[in-house]
């Protein structure tokens, strides 16, 4: 069954418990929706969202998640998530704008960036979005003049290294800054109550979270020595997104869960939050590309042109390569490989003979740059103009940061959600009145300006025939 999310025209596909994306998307190619039918796509699968949260709130019951929007501000999702009641991670004065459009409390959103614009601040101060990160000694003075009343977390530096996406050059103070920065805070007057820390992005050493903590609780010790009185740990993004993530989100826990429990009991009262980004939306989104051209190569150019292909064994298929034009790329979708430090694995669409030969081949995206290349090298079958790639694990710092450069459009989404966890999803949206369940039979308008703006879309909803 489909349901149309409002005036949107935004389609929510009803689905079997048991169909996979691969089938979704094979049903979406020729589904209505997109512009010209050969136009790239994201399958999102909603209940993937659902699950995870649902994973959060049994592993690690005592961390409330602030979702880092920056991640993915995919429209249905921010809604969504704001109806499971978590909190959000914002950056800036948009994103801030975003959600309270959304309808979200000001109380639920950390302004989670060090470094502020003045007017961003006077924003939140205007909206009562009291809790905010710092991690400079101007940015205690610029809040005190704009905001003084804020709610501050010191946001600290703990160790990244084992992070694909290495935060620490540029945001958090040094623990042996602390002492200072919380005298001038002391000066001032200003209400620091917390503790902040981001591990890294796609961290692949669950120990990092062990020893941030351990840091924190160093930092919380000092600020009772100098008459602080801290009541939030906010331990920050990095947990694992994809079931191909180096480290589970289950060791994570494994290692935060009695940490937690011994240095910030619960009997502290201490609030422990976490800003998790990629945890809940990487996995949730898959992105069907269309060859728009290949050209032929021999298979030895593809090997030479990348000196890190491991070529052991490649020798004799090498007389023939293929290099495959995809209409997504690194100026859109893509741009995870140069941002977010990300790898990614082209999976062709129907393939029936699973030991068909395979040749050395390189993807490109559709831009006239050379830098926008996918994979240099990466073994796959032929494959005909017109045919489909497709990509797992595409949610995380892929659609929030791409362009059109060139006139190339971002992907349209085809959102579903399983059939066991449509009632829930229901059940969130109408405890939120933020649907009615209309029945309707006209047809539906496809070609509504969907992503423009946020809609409005989940005020109404009609179910389609
Ligand atoms: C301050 C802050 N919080 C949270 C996140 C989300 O991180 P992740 O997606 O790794 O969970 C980021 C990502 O850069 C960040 O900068």
């Amino acid at each position: 069954m489909k349901v149309v999310l409002g005036e949107s025209g935004i389609t929510l596909d009803i689905v079997k418990d048991d169909l996979s994306c691969v089938d979704t998307i094979e049903q979406t190619l020729g589904a209505a929706g997109r512009e010209e039918t050969d136009d790239a796509f994201y399958v999102v699968e909603l209940a993937d969202i659902l699950l995870k949260h649902k994973k959060w709130v049994s592993l690690l019951p005592r961390v409330e998640p602030f979702y880092a929007m920056k991640c993915n501000n995919d429209p249905v999702i921010l809604k969504m998530l704001t109806g499971l009641g978590i909190g959000f991670d914002c950056a800036s004065k948009t994103e801030m704008q975003t959600m309270l459009g959304l309808g979200v409390l000001p109380s639920k959103i950390v302004y989670a960036n060090p470094c502020k614009q003045a007017s961003h601040i006077r924003f939140a101060a205007e909206h009562g979005i009291s809790l905010m990160t710092f991690d400079n000694e101007m940015e205690l003075h610029k809040i005190k003049k704009i905001y003084p009343t804020a709610r501050l977390l010191l946001r600290i530096r703990t160790d990244d290294s084992k992070s694909l996406c290495q935060l620490g050059i540029k945001y958090g103070a040094p623990l042996k800054q602390c002492r200072h920065l919380l005298q001038v805070s002391h000066d001032l007057k200003l209400n620091v109550i917390g503790v902040s820390f981001h591990v890294g992005s796609g961290c692949y050493d669950a120990r990092a979270f062990g020893t941030a903590v351990s840091a924190a609780r160093r930092v919380f010790d000092l600020a009772t020595q100098m008459g602080f009185k801290f009541t939030i740990l906010d331990i920050g993004g990095g947990f694992p997104g994809t079931p191909d993530a180096a480290i589970t989100f289950e060791e994570v826990c494994a290692i935060l869960n009695p940490l937690l429990e011994e240095q910030f009991p619960a009997s502290s009262g201490v609030h422990i939050i976490a800003e998790p980004g990629r945890f809940y939306s990487a996995s949730a989104f898959t992105l069907a590309v269309n060859i728009v051209a290949c050209r032929t190569v021999k298979g030895s150019q593809i090997i030479e042109d990348d000196k890190s292909l491991e070529v052991a064994g490649l020798e004799d298929s090498c007389e023939l390569g293929f290099m495959y034009y995809v209409n997504d790329g690194v100026y859109g979708s893509f741009n995870c490989l140069v941002f977010d430090h990300a790898t990614v694995h082209p999976e062709v669409l129907g393939v029936k003979d699973k030991d068909a030969v395979k040749f050395p081949c390189s993807v490109w995206g559709p831009t006239c740059d050379s830098l926008d290349c996918i994979t240099k090298s990466v073994m796959l079958p032929k494959i005909g103009v017109g045919e489909w790639l497709y990509f797992r694990n595409m949610g995380a710092y892929t659609c929030s940061a791409a362009s059109t450069f060139n006139g190339f459009k971002k992907p349209l989404k085809f959102y579903t959600i399983s059939q066991s966890c449509w009632p829930m999803l229901s059940k969130i949206l109408k405890r939120f009145g933020l649907h009615v369940i209309i029945p309707c039979h006209e047809p539906l308008n496809h070609k509504a300006p969907v992503f423009s703006a946020l809609p409005d879309f989940l005020e109404i909803m009609s179910v389609a025939p």
